[in-house]
C-alpha cells in the first residue's frame, strides 16, 4: 500500500517538492471541476478517536490537453492506491494515476495521470481519505459541550471552511474561482442529525455499520468550496414561521434551546428583506443556522448552513444586555447579507474579500435598520464603521482595501477592520453621493449579472457607473472606476484643509493623506482622493442633503487638483463640511470657523448641528490636537460641550479618543488632573440618565440605554459619584441572593460595570463567587462579560492565575474566548505589566496554544500597545520582536501596526503631555 502522508507537512517539504516544477501559488486551470460528490462518514463514540473518513468524487472538464491534476489537500491521509480516473463522456475509458507528488508550501496533492486529459473531455477522479476529527476549530472539526445534571460530555462534528480549509476536510479546488455543486452524504450514528447546506433527500441505512445512516443531502446550485459545511451533531432546533420564505431553522445544544427565539424570529426576517432589497430571491429551499460552543470566528455564512458562536447566536432576556441582542442581530444581518454578497456573487480572488466583507457589514446595517427602526443602528454602525477606520487607516503600516494576496496567512490577515469597516464606509459612501436609485440599481445588475459566478471590483464600478448614468447621479464625463479606485486601491484617507478669506465667502480646499505619525514630512503625505464636496452653513444648517454640490478631483496622474468654494457665507457664520458624515475624511477649518463652531456647540443652539456631525467634530478635533495640528485647549474647550450632550454618537467619538489619552495619562504623575476632568466632563450626563439606577424599562429611546450604558461603564472607571457604592451595592445583593445561578437582581445593562467595579474594589472573595458563576452559567454572553471582569482586579496572584486559567490547556475557559482572558487583563493598569510579561517569557507556548489560529496571537497585541509610552519600552518590545522567530509569523502586518501605535503614543507623551496638562488644568 502507498499511503501518501499528507499531515507530515514540515517535514514532507523537501521531499515532497521533489519533481514538482510547478511552485505558483494559483491552482493551474487546465481543470475545472464540475460537480463534487462528497461522502463523509463521521465517528463520534469514542472520545479517545474521533475522525471521519470519506470518498470524493469530482467530475472535471479538461479545459486543455494535460497529465497532471493539481488540487489541494492537506492533513488528510490519502490512499493513493485507490484512486481511480475514468473518462465519461463518449466512449467510456479508464485512466489511472501513475504517481502523486506533495507542494506542502501551497497544500497542493498533485496527480499525474497515466495517459494525458484532453481538452473538451469529461473526466471522473475519485479519492479516498482519512483524517482525525481535529481540536483547531478549522476544517472538519470537534466541538463539545457538558450535560449539567450529569457532567457527561458531548461531541459534535463541524465544518469551518473560510478561507482555505475545505483542503483539510477533502482533496479539492479550493480556491474561491472554482464554483461547482455539490452533492454531499453523511453518515454517522443514527442517533445524531446530519446537518449540510442543502435539505436532505434520502436517509438509508448504512451497508454495514449496525446503526449507522447514509443521510443524502439535494444537490447544491454552483458554489465555491469555502462555503461547503456540514456536521453530525445531537442538538436541537427551533423552526421560525414566516409564510411564503425558505424553510428556517435555529440549532443549539439541547439546554440552550430556549435562548433561540430571538434569532429564529429575526433571521427569516432580514432575508426577506433582502429578497426585496435585492429583488432576487434566495435561491435554497432552506436556511440552518446553528451555534456551535467551539467557534473561532464570530459566525460564517455558509450557504444554507450558517454557523455561530454561541454568544452571537443566542439570546436570553434574563441575562443579554441590549448591546448584546443589538450585535447579535447585526450577525444574523451580516451572515444572511453574505447569502448574496459572497455566496450567489463570489470574488474572483481573495484580493477583492472586501467585496464580501465590506458588503456584508454595510447591508447588514441596512437591514438592522429595517426591522429594528428604533434602535437606531444604522447611524450608529456607520459612525462605528467611520471611526475605526479612521484609527486603522491613519497608520502607516495600513493596506489599501484591495490588496495583492499569494499565501493562505495573508488571506487570513486580510479579514481585518480594512475589508470590513473601510470596505463599509466607501459603500455607504457611494450610496450616499450616488442616491438610493443608482445604488440599488447598480448592485441589483451587479448580483443579476454575476450570480453563480466570480467578480472582481471592477465589475461593480461597471454596473454602478451605468446606474448613475442613467439616472443622472453622476456627471456624464466621471466614472465610479476613476473615483472609487482612488479609495480602494491607495491605502489611507485624507484630510481637507478648509480656509476661508476674510471675507468668508470663499474657501480654499487642499487634501493629505492623514497620518497619526507626527514624523512624517508633508511631502510624504501625499495622496489625491476623489471627493464629493457637500457642506452646509450656520444658517442654512441643511444636514439632509449628502448629494455632492462639487467634487474635488484628481489628475490621471494622481495629483490633488486645488478646489475653491464660493459663495459660503459671511465670516460671523460657521460652515461644516461632509454633512451626516457622508464622506470618509477628517476637516481642519481656519481657526475663525472653529471658534464659531464651539460657540454654538458651548452656548448656542448645538442640536441644529446633526448628531453625526457633532460626533465629527469631537473625533476631529481630537485627532488635529493628538497630531499637533491643533491646541489641546481648543480640542478641550470644544469637547466641554459634552456637558450639554444628551446623545450617544458624540459621547462614543469622544470616549474613543479620551480612552487612549487615558491609557497614557493613567502611568503618570498628573492622573490626578486628567481624573478630575473626567469627573466634570461625564456628571452631568451621569446624573442626566440616573447613574447606575435601574431606570431601564422606563426609558423609551432606545439609544439612550446604550448611553447610559456606557456612561456607567466610565462612571465607576473614574469613581463618578456614587457609581462606586451602587455598583458594589448591586453585587452584594446577588451575592446574598439564595441561589445566585438563578437569579441575578443586576440590570442586564450594567452588568458589566458592576462585575468589573466590584473585582476592583472588592476583595478575593468577591472574584472567586465570580469565578463560580461563570463555571455554572448556562448562557454565553454572561460568560464573556464575566471573563472580560474578572481581569479588572488589582490583585497581582488573582492576574497571574487568570492569565495561566487563561491558555490551561484543560480549557475550562474555551480556546475562543482565552484572548478575552489575556486581554482583560492585559488592559487594566496592574495588569498590564504582568500580561506584557507573560506574553514575552510564553511567547512559544502561546503560538502552540492556538496554532494553526494564528490571528488569535494577534489579538492579544493590540491591549499590549495601547500602553507602551516610553521609548526604551518600544525599542525592548521591537526587540523582543526581532528575536520571536516563528512563534510570531502569519501576523507580520498586526506587528507592524502594535510597533506603529506604540511609537505614536511615544510621541504624545514626549511632546503633548505637558502641553496637555496645561490645558487641563485651564479648564478644570
Ligand atoms: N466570513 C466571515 C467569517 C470568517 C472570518 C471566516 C474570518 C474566516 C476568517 C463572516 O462573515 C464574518 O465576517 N464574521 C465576523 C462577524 C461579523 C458579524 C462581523 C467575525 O467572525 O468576526
Ligand atoms: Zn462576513
Amino acid at each position: 500500500m502507498n499511503w501518501c502522508l499528507f499531515f507530515v507537512v514540515a517535514l514532507g517539504l523537501d521531499l515532497a517538492m521533489a519533481g514538482s516544477t510547478y511552485d505558483y501559488y494559483r491552482l493551474p486551470t487546465a481543470l475545472l471541476p464540475k460537480k463534487y460528490n462528497l461522502r463523509i462518514l463521521t465517528h463520534l463514540e469514542n472520545p479517545e478517536d474521533l475522525k471521519f473518513s470519506g470518498v470524493a468524487q469530482i467530475k472535471l472538464e479538461a479545459l486543455q490537453n494535460t497529465r497532471n491534476i493539481t488540487l489541494h489537500s492537506k492533513s488528510l491521509l490519502i490512499d493513493d492506491s485507490k484512486i481511480t480516473l475514468t473518462q465519461v463522456n463518449g466512449e467510456k475509458k479508464d485512466n489511472c494515476i501513475s504517481s502523486t507528488e506533495v507542494n506542502a508550501v501551497h497544500d497542493f496533492y498533485i496527480l499525474n495521470a497515466c495517459q494525458e486529459l484532453e481538452a473538451g473531455n469529461i473526466y471522473q477522479l475519485t479519492l479516498p481519505f482519512e483524517a482525525e476529527l481535529n481540536k483547531q476549530l478549522q476544517g472538519y472539526y470537534r466541538s463539545s459541550y457538558q450535560i449539567p445534571e450529569t457532567n457527561e460530555t458531548k461531541w459534535i462534528s463541524i465544518t469551518q471552511f473560510e478561507p482555505a480549509s475545505a483542503r483539510l476536510a477533502f482533496p479539492c479546488f479550493d480556491e474561491p474561482g472554482f464554483k461547482a455543486p455539490f452533492v454531499i452524504t453523511l453518515g454517522f450514528h443514527k442517533k445524531f442529525t446530519g446537518l449540510s447546506n442543502m435539505p436532505v433527500r434520502e436517509i438509508r441505512p448504512h451497508e454495514t455499520l449496525p446503526d449507522y445512516v447514509w443521510s443524502e443531502f439535494e444537490e447544491s446550485v454552483p458554489m465555491s468550496t469555502y462555503l461547503v459545511a456540514y456536521s453530525v451533531n445531537d442538538f436541537s432546533h427551533k423552526p421560525s414561521t414566516l409564510p411564503n420564505g425558505a424553510l428556517f431553522r435555529t440549532w443549539a445544544r439541547p439546554n440552550a434551546i430556549d435562548q433561540c427565539d430571538f434569532a429564529a424570529e429575526f433571521g427569516p426576517k432580514v432575508l426577506q428583506y433582502y429578497e426585496e432589497f435585492f429583488g432576487i430571491k434566495f435561491p435554497l429551499p432552506k436556511v440552518d443556522q446553528v451555534a456551535v460552543p467551539d467557534f473561532a470566528a464570530g459566525a460564517m455564512e455558509n450557504w444554507g448552513l450558517v454557523t455561530y458562536r454561541e454568544t452571537t447566536l443566542l439570546y436570553s432576556a434574563e441575562y443579554s444586555s441590549l448591546a448584546n441582542q443589538q450585535q447579535l442581530a447585526n450577525v444574523v444581518a451580516h451572515e444572511l447579507a453574505h447569502q448574496w454578497f459572497g455566496n450567489l456573487v463570489t470574488m474572483k480572488w481573495w484580493t477583492d474579500l472586501w467585496l464580501n466583507e465590506g458588503f456584508a457589514t454595510y447591508v447588514a446595517n441596512l437591514g438592522v435598520e429595517h426591522i429594528h427602526p428604533e434602535w437606531r443602528a444604522k447611524e450608529r454602525e456607520s459612525l462605528n464603521d467611520l471611526l475605526t477606520t479612521f484609527r486603522r487607516d491613519a497608520l502607516e503600516s495600513s493596506h489599501p482595501i484591495s490588496r495583492p494576496i499569494q499565501m493562505v496567512v495573508e488571506i487570513s490577515e486580510s479579514f481585518d477592520e480594512i475589508s470590513y469597516e473601510k470596505g463599509s464606509s466607501v459603500l455607504r459612501m457611494m450610496h450616499l453621493f450616488l442616491g438610493e436609485e443608482s445604488f440599488r440599481s447598480g448592485i441589483k445588475s451587479y448580483l443579476q449579472t454575476f450570480a453563480y459566478k466570480n467578480a472582481e471590483q471592477d465589475n461593480l464600478w461597471e454596473s454602478l457607473t451605468q446606474a448613475a448614468h442613467k439616472n443622472g447621479a453622476l456627471p456624464e464625463n466621471y466614472d465610479i472606476k476613476s473615483i472609487m479606485d482612488s479609495w480602494t486601491l491607495q491605502t489611507g484617507y485624507p484630510v481637507i484643509n478648509v480656509t476661508r478669506d476674510e471675507s468668508g465667502k470663499v474657501a480654499k480646499i487642499s487634501q493629505e493623506r492623514f497620518l497619526l505619525n507626527r514624523d512624517i514630512p508633508h511631502d510624504q503625505r501625499k495622496g489625491c482622493w476623489w471627493l464629493p464636496l457637500s457642506y452646509t452653513t450656520q444658517e442654512e444648517h441643511d444636514f439632509n442633503n449628502t448629494l455632492p454640490k462639487a467634487w474635488m478631483e484628481c489628475s490621471k496622474s494622481g495629483e490633488s487638483l486645488s478646489k475653491t468654494i464660493e459663495d459660503l457665507p459671511g465670516a460671523d457664520q460657521w460652515v461644516i463640511f461632509n454633512p451626516q458624515l457622508a464622506t470618509l475624511y477628517k476637516v481642519n477649518y481656519d481657526a475663525q470657523n472653529w471658534k464659531l463652531l464651539i460657540e454654538t456647540l458651548t452656548k448656542g443652539d448645538f442640536e441644529s448641528i446633526h448628531v453625526l456631525n457633532r460626533a465629527q467634530l469631537v473625533d476631529d478635533i481630537l485627532y488635529f490636537a493628538w497630531t499637533g495640528s491643533q491646541d489641546y485647549e481648543i480640542a478641550l474647550s470644544l469637547i466641554g460641550y459634552l456637558q450639554r450632550e444628551r446623545e450617544f454618537l458624540p459621547w462614543k467619538a469622544a470616549f474613543d479618543n479620551l480612552k487612549l489619552v487615558g491609557r497614557i495619562v493613567r502611568q503618570t504623575p498628573h492622573f490626578d488632573l486628567f481624573k478630575s476632568y473626567m469627573n466634570k466632563l461625564i456628571t452631568p450626563i451621569f446624573e442626566h440618565l440616573d447613574g447606575i439606577n435601574d431606570t431601564f424599562s422606563s426609558i423609551e429611546q432606545q439609544d439612550q440605554i446604550l448611553l447610559k450604558t456606557m456612561v456607567a461603564n466610565w462612571a465607576c472607571q473614574y469613581e463618578v459619584l456614587d457609581c462606586i457604592p451602587k455598583a458594589l451595592a448591586y453585587f452584594q445583593s446577588w451575592k446574598s441572593s439564595p441561589n445566585p445561578d438563578e437569579t441575578n437582581p443586576i440590570p442586564t445593562n450594567v452588568r458589566r460595570t458592576v462585575y468589573c467595579s466590584t473585582v476592583r474594589h472588592g476583595s478575593d472573595e468577591d472574584w472567586e463567587f465570580l469565578w463560580t458563576r461563570y463555571k455554572k452559567s448556562n448562557v454565553a454572553s454572561e460568560k464573556r462579560t464575566i471573563l472580560s471582569s474578572l481581569g479588572c482586579t488589582r490583585e497581582v496572584w488573582l492576574l497571574q492565575r487568570y492569565l495561566e486559567l487563561s491558555f490551561d490547556p484543560k480549557e475550562v475557559i474555551r480556546k475562543q474566548d482565552s484572548t478575552l482572558g489575556f486581554q482583560a487583563v492585559a488592559s487594566s493598569e496592574v495588569g498590564f505589566l504582568l500580561a506584557k510579561k507573560y506574553f514575552i517569557e510564553n511567547v512559544d507556548q502561546i503560538h502552540k496554544f492556538y496554532h494553526p489560529l494564528v490571528k488569535s496571537i494577534g489579538r492579544l497585541l493590540s491591549p499590549l500597545s495601547e500602553q507602551v509610552i516610553e521609548r526604551k519600552d518600544l525599542e525592548e518590545f521591537k526587540e523582543f520582536i526581532n528575536h520571536s522567530g516563528e512563534s510570531l509569523s502569519g501576523i507580520n502586518q498586526t506587528i507592524q501596526q502594535t510597533l506603529e501605535i506604540m511609537l505614536t503614543n511615544v510621541q504624545w507623551k514626549e511632546r503633548n503631555y505637558d502641553q496637555f496638562s496645561r490645558s487641563i488644568e485651564l479648564v478644570l
